[in-house]
């Protein structure tokens, strides 16, 4: 089922998108696709030398890429691309985005990567057979409470003053040590397998902003689950994930009924 070519060119395509959009970085121009939802022509330049490399060497695999790009395969296999994940910070020269590739079989992640290319960090996972960050084996932090944690939300574009999100975040922030809200859920993801961020939560995910960074949560000690504690469904738009330590009861709890 996870077969080293599938991480192998899962790193190839990532490098390569990666390498697009930091030559895109001093030309692109930006386009909404809804309110506060941005898209370059580096999204699309980076969603092709995927999609390239990828049809390339599995013509029978399925693909979903967020750029408009879906199609089924023969063979059980889906990739799930989100090209640049973090637009805005992009267009904002926040150096704080990635490429996120991942790998399904019959509905279930068996590969991941997340990769940032200005840092030049990658993020990698195999099912069953633990997370690493540039080849070095990676876990998820230790700290055990709420209010020892940093923890990362985030919020739909277009949020309004009076939402759900927002109550939670008001919830929230008086009761953890800190919170961000970054622009990345692939890299919140990474971060909190890496040990750099004890949770991260959102309701408003699509499969590719979360699959490959969910399976790197896993493979890496951590916890992932839809907001209410129940398993999580990529194609369900809400997630908690965190260092599987009572860091995730405690919020679980905090957000019932929120
Ligand atoms: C966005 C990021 C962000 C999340 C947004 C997504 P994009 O992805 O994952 O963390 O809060 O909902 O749309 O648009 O930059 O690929
Ligand atoms: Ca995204
Ligand atoms: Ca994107």
């Amino acid at each position: 089922m996870s077969d080293p070519r599938f991480l192998e060119v899962a790193e190839q395509a990532a490098r390569a998108a990666g390498q697009v959009l930091l030559d895109w970085a001093e030309k692109f121009t930006v386009s909404e696709k809804g309110p506060s939802d941005l898209v370059t022509e580096a999204d699309i330049a980076a969603q092709s030398a995927i999609h390239n490399i990828i049809h390339d060497r599995f013509p029978d695999h399925g693909l979903l890429g967020e750029e408009g790009l879906a199609y089924a395969g023969s063979s059980g296999y889906r990739w799930v691309i989100d090209p640049l994940d973090g637009t805005t910070n992009y267009v904002h020269r926040f150096p704080y985005f990635a490429v996120s590739i991942a790998l399904e079989f019959e509905g279930k992640l068996v590969a991941g990567i997340v990769y940032d290319p200005t840092r030049n960090e990658l993020f990698a996972a195999a099912l069953g057979q633990g997370a690493t960050l540039n080849g070095q084996p990676i876990r998820t932090s230790k700290f055990q409470t709420l209010k020892q944690a940093m923890i990362i939300a985030s919020f739909p574009p277009g949020v309004t003053a009076d939402s759900a999100p927002i109550r939670r975040f008001l919830t929230a922030l008086p009761r953890a040590q800190t919170i961000h809200r970054s622009g990345s859920s692939a890299l919140n993801l990474s971060y909190i397998a890496a040990g750099r961020l004890d949770g991260f939560w959102s309701t408003s995910l699509k499969p590719w902003d979360m699959a490959a960074g969910a399976l790197l949560v896993t493979e890496a000690g951590g916890r992932i689950t839809q907001l209410g504690g129940t398993p999580l469904d990529i194609e369900v738009q809400d997630l908690l994930a965190t260092n599987g330590t009572g860091i995730h009861e405690e919020l679980v709890e905090l957000f019932t009924g929120v």
